[in-house]
This record gives structure tokens, C-alpha cells and sequence, in this order.
């Protein structure tokens, strides 16, 4: 199976970006990480990258506090298609992407969100589930497309809220569920690809 080519952007502290590049080197994934490309210029998720001897970039955003500018959207396709990346994999990019990317990359863009959309999308999903006294969250695998934390789900995983959770204990629980899920779903994705015809995922 040819590997699947990942460009993975995040702008945080990278641990699902970890435990793809772990299942990578452990050969448990037929993908191959072309490029980690951060908005924030110290981000975790680049030292990872650095950690794994996976090329990475700090790509300046521009102006703007929650979308990249359209100079940088632009670099930004150029930086994925020069290392003929095939699957974006968002995590934890704290930015929307508008149609360069959306439009480079049709559905070729996945995102993790800690809660199980359509519920929660948005920040903290954890805490607003904790707020409204659920007893179980989770969180969802989706195809990017313009609006924030939306788009056709791919794949969820039930996480309980016990009774004593705080926000802390909840997190981690929902983001050891992501980390297996976005493994199995990249999984899932790989093998679909290598079934297909080489133009579709
Ligand atoms: C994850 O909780 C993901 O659901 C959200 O951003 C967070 C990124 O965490 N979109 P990490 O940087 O992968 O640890």
C-alpha cells in the first residue's frame, strides 16, 4: 500500500499530531507526515514535528485573529501541494479555512472537535458539556468546509461524563478517545484510497 501523504496543521500542543506521528513510526499507519505546518510561531506541534524529523513551517498568518489572511492561505496551499501532501489533517488549527484551501483540497480535509457534533462545536466543547449536566460526550471525526466545526462527520466516539469530572479529567478523556479515533478514521482513509482510483480518497 502506497502511503498516504499527510500535511498536518495545528496551533496548540499537538497530541493527536504525537500519536500520528507515533503510529507512523510504528508502521501501524500506511501514511507518510510530508509537513506540520503551524500559525503560532512556538507551537508544540512544531517541536513534535522537529522530535520526529517531520519537515515543518511556521507560516505567519497575516492580520487577522481567526482565519489566515488571503496571502497566507495562499503560501500555505503552495507549502502542501510542493510536498504533494494528499490529506490535510487539521489538529487543533485554531483558524477557518476559506476557498483556497477548501478549494485545493475538496473534501481532502479532515478535523478532530472534542464533542459530538452537531452538538457543542466551538470552543471548550467540553466545558459546555459540562455546563448543561450531560452524562456523556465524546468527540467527532469531520470533512472541513466553511463553516466552523461542520461539515460531513466521518466518524464519533462516546466518551462518559462521571460524576466527579472536572473539566481537566474530562478533557484528557475525550482527547485519549481522540487520538484513537483519528488514527482508525486516517486508517479507514488510507485503505479507501488504496482501493480507489488514484485521484480519489
Ligand atoms: C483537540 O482537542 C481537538 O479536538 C481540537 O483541538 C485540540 C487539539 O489538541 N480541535 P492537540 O493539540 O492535538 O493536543
Amino acid at each position: 500500500m502506497k502511503p498516504l501523504g499527510l500535511g498536518i496543521l495545528g496551533s496548540g500542543k499537538g497530541s493527536n499530531c504525537r500519536a500520528i506521528l507515533e503510529s507512523i513510526r510504528a508502521g501501524s499507519l500506511p501514511a507518510r507526515a510530508c509537513v506540520v505546518i503551524s500559525d503560532v510561531f512556538d507551537a508544540p506541534i512544531l517541536e513534535i514535528a522537529r522530535e520526529f524529523s517531520v519537515p515543518n513551517a511556521y507560516l505567519p498568518p497575516g492580520q487577522f485573529r481567526t482565519r489566515l489572511d488571503l496571502e497566507a492561505e495562499t503560501e500555505l496551499v503552495r507549502m502542501l501541494q510542493d510536498v504533494k501532501v494528499e490529506l490535510v489533517v487539521l489538529a487543533g488549527f485554531m483558524r477557518v479555512l476559506k476557498s483556497p484551501m477548501l478549494e485545493a483540497f475538496p473534501r481532502r480535509i479532515i478535523n478532530i472537535h472534542p464533542s459530538l457534533l452537531p452538538k457543542f462545536p466551538g470552543l471548550e466543547a467540553w466545558k459546555q458539556a459540562l455546563a448543561v449536566g450531560e452524562t456523556g460526550t465524546g468527540c467527532t471525526v469531520h470533512y472541513v468546509d466553511e463553516k466552523i466545526d461542520h461539515g460531513d462527520i466521518i466518524a464519533q466516539r462516546e466518551v462518559p461524563v462521571l460524576p466527579n469530572d472536572s473539566a481537566e479529567t474530562l478533557h484528557a478523556r475525550i482527547q485519549s478517545a481522540e487520538h484513537q479515533l483519528y488514527l482508525a478514521v486516517i486508517a479507514q482513509l488510507c485503505a479507501e484510497r488504496s482501493a480507489q482510483p488514484r485521484s480519489a480518497l
